[in-house]
This record gives structure tokens, sequence and C-alpha cells, in this order.
């Protein structure tokens, strides 16, 4: 009994694999971040190239903005894919096999320098957005399914380290010196093909998910021993019950769709909120900064703009950890409104400080401090409380569905800010992050009138809360029985 917790080289060779996962995400997300003006050059030379002109600003906006943002949109197709592929092939397969997404991703932006073609680019940064959306769920699926209840928790989080890890190593290889380079940056973007090979050859010697061979497949004698050997015990009988109370939880839970979710009365606070959180994380403006922060740096009269970046991503992972510390102890709620409102007032002093640059040169480092600021507040609440919320707010039945529309708010909002902030930074000048502040004190009322806590409480206890904030909405459901009923919870649990 007392083994069961135990982390065994197995398990930590198992999650340590599947983390390259987050790592990818990570790396493609922050890498285009600080060659950003060395591939616009290379943009510009293949256009006059081509056409005997040069790029006119508009099309080169355009294009850059499309080279980052089409990242999201590969990323919501990968996460609507997610549940189809590891139900069929299951966990470690699908993993293994998105990795092929990886490689035809590295290739497309690796050679797409020498082919003097920027579309290739382009296909590039989808597919290896096709390969992160279903990263990010594949990895933390596997990982909570491997790991032992009384570590589950503290090894999930690894998805998000490895995500912001994987953030800072790309800016930190995107120094001018390293790859960030005229002659190397193909080799920056096609880096992605190295974690993908490395983790091919991991993956087979990593186990299949127990619970999936145990529920999917009904192969309980396998699942058994991959147990044995992850659990370095042979007492598993504690995990195989485990897993069979909740397979027949889950049966029991009528499975609710995604327009049934929209439908019932029960579902829609529960689901305007947990889209709300999707929207407060991603149109907070994080990704302005991990997309752009080295042009919005240079533009605050920065000094070290790419150095500048990777303190950004230093600050990042710094404050992912502290978070990870407290996000178990402290409520939801207030991690979240107190992110919100320091990403708020950050904005606030950012943009003093660039509207006065010219008044007064030191403004260089308030701007840095801001932004500095304003990635920790971010990891503080928006950053990982929107999940945590999600997953709490839904019993088994209808959470797939939920996790399903929070994805695609989540994916679509970022390719809005991705695709967008360019343009509106044009127009904005140093007034663009005020939008930021409004948005972020918007989300900030929201939550703070809408959002009920949901750490260590029931569904029971989460689902009255909403009864009593909607007031006549009581009146939709007669009873108590009924809402439990809807909610696909089983009362005798
Ligand atoms: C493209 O390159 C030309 C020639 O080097 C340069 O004059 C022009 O400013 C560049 N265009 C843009 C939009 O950067």
């Amino acid at each position: 009994m007392e083994c069961s917790g135990k982390v065994t080289p197995q398990l930590m060779m198992a999650v340590g694999t599947a983390v390259i996962g987050s790592l990818q995400f990570g790396y493609n997300t922050g890498v285009i971040n600080a060659p950003q003006s060395i591939i616009e050059s290379f943009y510009n030379e293949t256009w006059s190239g081509r056409f005997a002109e040069p790029i006119s600003q508009s099309t080169l906006t355009a294009l850059w903005s499309l080279s980052v943002a089409i990242f999201s949109v590969g990323g919501m197709f990968g996460s609507f894919s997610v549940g189809i592929l590891a139900n069929r092939f299951g966990r470690r397969n699908s993993m293994l096999m998105a990795n092929v997404l990886a490689f035809v991703a590295a290739a497309f932006m690796g050679f797409s320098k020498l082919a003097a073609s920027f579309e290739m680019l382009i296909i590039g940064r989808f597919v290896v957005g096709l390969y992160s959306g279903l990263s990010t769920g594949f990895v933390p699926m596997y990982v909570e399914e491997i790991s032992p209840t009384s570590v589950r928790g503290a090894l999930g989080t690894l998805h998000q380290l490895g995500v912001v890890l994987g953030i800072l190593v790309a800016q930190i290889f995107g120094i001018e010196s390293i790859m960030g380079n005229a002659s190397l940056w193909p080799l920056l973007l096609g880096f992605t093909l190295l974690p993908a090979v490395l983790q091919c050859v991991l993956l087979p010697l990593c186990p299949e998910s127990p619970r999936y061979l145990l529920i999917n497949c009904n192969e309980e004698s396998k699942a058994r021993g991959i147990l044995i050997k992850l659990r370095g015990t042979d007492d598993v009988s504690e995990d195989m019950q485990e897993m069979k109370e909740e397979s027949q939880q889950m049966m029991r839970e009528k499975k609710v769709t995604v327009p049934e979710l929209f439908r019932s009365p029960v579902y829609r606070q529960p689901i305007l909120v947990a889209i709300m959180l999707q929207l407060s994380q991603q149109l907070s403006g994080i990704n302005a900064v991990f997309y752009y922060s080295t042009g919005i740096f240079e533009r605050s009269g920065v000094s070290q703009p790419v150095y500048a970046t990777i303190g950004a991503g230093v600050v990042n992972t710094a404050f992912t950890v502290v978070s990870l510390f407290v996000v178990e102890r402290v409520g939801r709620r207030p991690l979240h409104l107190t992110g919100l409102m320091g990403m708020a007032v950050s904005s606030v002093f950012l943009t003093v400080a660039m509207a006065l640059l010219d008044h007064f040169s030191w403004m260089s480092y308030v701007s840095m401090a801001a932004i500095f600021s304003y990635v920790a507040f971010f990891e503080i609440g928006p950053g990982p409380i929107p999940w945590f919320i999600v997953a709490e707010l839904f019993s088994q039945g209808p959470r797939p569905a939920a996790i399903a529309v929070a994805g695609f708010c989540n994916w679509s909002a970022n390719f809005l800010v991705g695709m967008c902030f360019q343009y509106v930074e044009q127009i904005c000048g140093p007034y663009v992050f005020i939008i930021f502040a409004v948005l972020l004190l918007g989300f900030f009322v929201f939550t703070y009138f809408k959002v009920p806590e949901t750490n260590g409480r029931t569904f029971d206890e989460i689902a009255a809360e909403f009864r009593q904030s909607a007031g006549q909405g009581a009146d939709k459901y007669s009873s108590p029985e009924e809402f439990n009923t809807l909610r696909g919870d089983d009362p005798d649990l």
C-alpha cells in the first residue's frame, strides 16, 4: 500500500517522454518572436525576386501575421481530433503518430529559405500547430492516466512546465549568435525535428495507458501487467479498483453533446463561465507578448530587445513554478482575480511608459518591468486557472464536450490576437495595451460576479451557487434531484 505513490524509473521515463510534446508546443509558440525582422527580410527578398519590386508594408504585415497566427488554426483542428485519435489508437500510439506532423512541419519550415518560398513556412506553421493541438491534449491525458493518485497533481504540472521551458529555449536559441540570424533561422525553425526524433525513439519503450487498456479495450490483464511495472509493486488492486469504479461511473453518466451543452438551462451558466475564462486567458494579450515581444521591446526603446524577451521567458518560467506551489493551496477565484488585476495595472504602466518614451529615455526600463510583471501575473492567474476551473465545473458526462468548447474558444482567441495585434498596434501606436487593460478589467468584473469558487467543492455545491446567482433560473428545474440527474452526477456518491 505505501508503494502506491512511488515514482518508479518506468513512470519517470514515460512522463518525461510524453512531456517532450509539451516542450514542442512551447518551442513553436516562442520561436517566431526573436527572428521576426530577419525572416521578414527573407519575405521581402523573396517577394522582390518574384515580382521585381519590394514588398509593401501592408503585405508584409499580413504575411507575417498569418505566419504567426496560422499556428492557432492548426492548434484548433488538432485539439478537436484528440478524443477520436486517443480512443481509437491509444494514448501512446497517438503521440507516436503525431510526430509525423512534426517531421513534415520541420521539413516545410527548414527548407522554405532554400526553396525561396514563404508559403512553405506558412504551411509548416499550420502543420506544427496541428501537432501542438494534439500534444496539448495527449500529454496531460497520458500523464494523468499513468500516474498514481497521490502524485497525479504534481506530475500533471510538468506539462505546464514543459510548455514554458519550451518557450524559453526557443527564445534563447533565437539569439543572433546562436540561430537567430539570416543564415541559420531555417535551422531554428527546423529544430523541432530533434525532439520529435527523440520522442519517436523513446515512446516505443513506454507503456500504453493502463486506463485506456482497461476501460477502452477491456484488456484487464494487460492493464494489470503495465501497472505492476509502473508502480514497481505486485499489489495494484487499489489502482485497478479505482479505474473500474471510474468506468462504472462513466457508464452511469449520460454523455452530453456540445449542442446539448448550450440548450440545457443547467449547463448554460457553467459553459458561459468556461468560455469567458478561456477568453480572459487569451484576450489578456499574453500571446502578443510571446509572439511579438522583441518588436514591442524595440519600440519601447530597450537596447537589447532579444535579451529582454529572454528575460520575459525567465520570469514566465519562474512564476509558473511559483503558481504550481500556490494553486493547490489557494482558491481559484482569488488567484484569477489577482492575476487579471495585476495584468491590467501592468498594461497601464506599459502604455504610460511607451507614451512618455520621447520625453524620458529611462521609460524603457519601466516598459521592461511592466512586461515582466504582466507575464508574472499571467502565470499566477489567467495562465493556469481557466483550465482548472473548466475541469472542476463539469462532471464526467458533460466534461469532454465542455473541454472541446473551451479549447475551441481558446485557440480562436489565440488566433485573433496573433493575427490582429500588429494591425491594431499600427493604428493605436503606444496605446495598444490599453485595449488589453480594458478587456482585463471587464474579465475581472465578470469573474468577481459570475465565477464560483471550485477548489475543494463538490459539483453539487457549485451547482447550488449557480442556482442562487441565476435567481429565477431556479424555476427551470423543479427539484435538486432533477438538477443532479441533468448534470450527470450520481446523487449516491
Ligand atoms: C524591402 O527591401 C527593400 C530593399 O532592401 C527596402 O528598401 C524596403 O524598405 C523593404 N520593405 C519593407 C516593407 O521592409
